[in-house]
């Protein structure tokens, strides 16, 4: 029996996303509706509470967003210990993984203190992303705009510029997006974590090493370096025939659970059309179109949510090493949900391996091997 990948296999019961004949609803609700008419912030609430905020909900929801935003001051100084050149996802990592060291509540697990965990990793890991960048171009790190939402707010910390309206709504849509998605890697990866009883942050910092991967969400910047990499458009048949050759992945195609395509992709297609030709960059959109024409006829593949995002994150000036975090600031919603669901109703997550070594023998002394 092959269980590779666990493909197929039902392993917990959750009511926060479905993906049911390739339609994905967040507590019930079509993503298509969802990125057409929310905001990132009443899908955060959505998915920690189970239903859409109302105006008061909503509008203490952000509050409380801004009012945690600030990142402690020992993790600004950490980053700025660290290598120049070290990855973006590495740093959120190292930092999440501070954040969860310096909170003294860190271990309390009430549904009380592991929701505040939330709330404040939530709050945070956009400022932490925007100080990333900050950092490393030797700018000062800025404050979070009780004023702004939570896309404007991190578009601002990036840039220290108030973002237009465009960009902001793009953001915004992408975040939403991104939020959650039933049981891909990360997310597993979070529950098996705290399903330890370890800690919120614990989870959190298991889920971005696990997002950070090419085939989970780093896709999102290898298909940004693929399509750097192309550069042309008429480069793109010759490049992905030589690729699909050499049985290499092009990245941002094909998935899990989805075969006949992610309903994500076609917000994010249509966004990336409406960015690139904006930002005077079209030739982005046309070599993606040539690359998605091109994995459907010939692989039957689909595109997945990386591979139109690589092309809006570009559109709106975000460094390519900073998509995979953007990704993270995203879904940290989702596996602050997912974390919460599991301690609800908790059970350890400890599978078996089907033994296929050695069969019994005898340790052989070292003077005798
Ligand atoms: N490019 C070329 N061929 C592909 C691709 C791809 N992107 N994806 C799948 N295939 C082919 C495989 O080579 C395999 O062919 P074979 O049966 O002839 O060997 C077949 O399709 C099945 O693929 P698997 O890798 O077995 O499918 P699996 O379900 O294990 O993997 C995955 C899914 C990891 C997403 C895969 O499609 C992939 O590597 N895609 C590229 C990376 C990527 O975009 N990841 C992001 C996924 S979305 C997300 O996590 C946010």
């Amino acid at each position: 029996m092959s269980t590779a990948g666990l493909e197929g296999i039902v392993a917990t019961q959750s009511s926060i996303s479905s993906i049911i004949d390739g339609v994905l609803t967040y507590r019930g609700i079509d993503i298509d509706e969802l990125a057409d008419q929310a905001s990132f912030e009443e899908v955060i609430y959505l998915l920690w509470n189970g239903e859409l905020p109302n105006s008061s909900q909503l509008a203490e929801l952000r509050q409380d967003l801004a009012a945690h935003a600030a990142i402690p001051a020992e993790i600004i100084t950490l980053m700025k210990s660290l290598p120049e050149n070290a990855h973006p996802m590495a740093t959120l990592r190292t930092a999440v993984s501070v954040l969860g060291l310096l909170d003294p509540e860190a271990r309390n697990m009430s549904l009380e203190d592991n929701q505040r965990k939330a709330l404040k990793t939530q709050a945070k890991i956009s400022s932490i992303v925007a100080a990333i960048q900050r950092v490393r171009e030797g700018k000062e790190i800025l404050m979070a705009n009780p004023d702004y939402g939570y896309a404007e707010n991190f578009l601002y910390m990036l840039t220290g510029q108030k973002p237009d309206q465009i960009a902001v709504e793009a953001l915004d849509k992408a975040l939403v997006l991104h939020a959650d998605h039933e049981l891909n890697a990360s997310t597993f990866a979070a529950r098996v974590t705290v399903a330890t009883l370890s800690d919120l942050y614990s989870g959190v910092v298991s889920a971005i090493g696990t997002l950070g991967g090419p085939l989970h969400g780093g896709a999102n910047e290898a298909v940004m370096h693929m399509l750097e990499e192309i550069g042309e458009v008429d480069k793109v048949e010759p490049y992905i025939h030589q690729a699909l050759a050499e049985k290499k992945k092009i990245m941002g195609f094909g998935h899990r659970v989805y075969k006949t395509g992610d309903p994500r992709a076609k917000h994010l297609k249509e966004m990336s059309k409406k960015l690139t030709a904006l930002t005077g960059q079209p030739k982005l959109y046309d070599m993606s179109i040539k690359i998605h024409d091109i994995l459907e006829a010939e692989k039957a593949l689909p595109p997945n949510v990386d591979f139109y995002s690589a092309s809006v994150y570009h559109s709106l000036g975000i460094q390519r090493d900073l998509f995979t975090p953007i990704f993270a600031v995203s879904r940290t919603s989702g596996w602050t949900a997912h974390i919460l669901e599991q301690y609800a109703n908790n059970r350890l997550i400890r599978p078996r391996a089907e033994y296929v070594g050695p069969k019994k023998r005898h340790y052989i002394p070292i003077d005798q091997r």
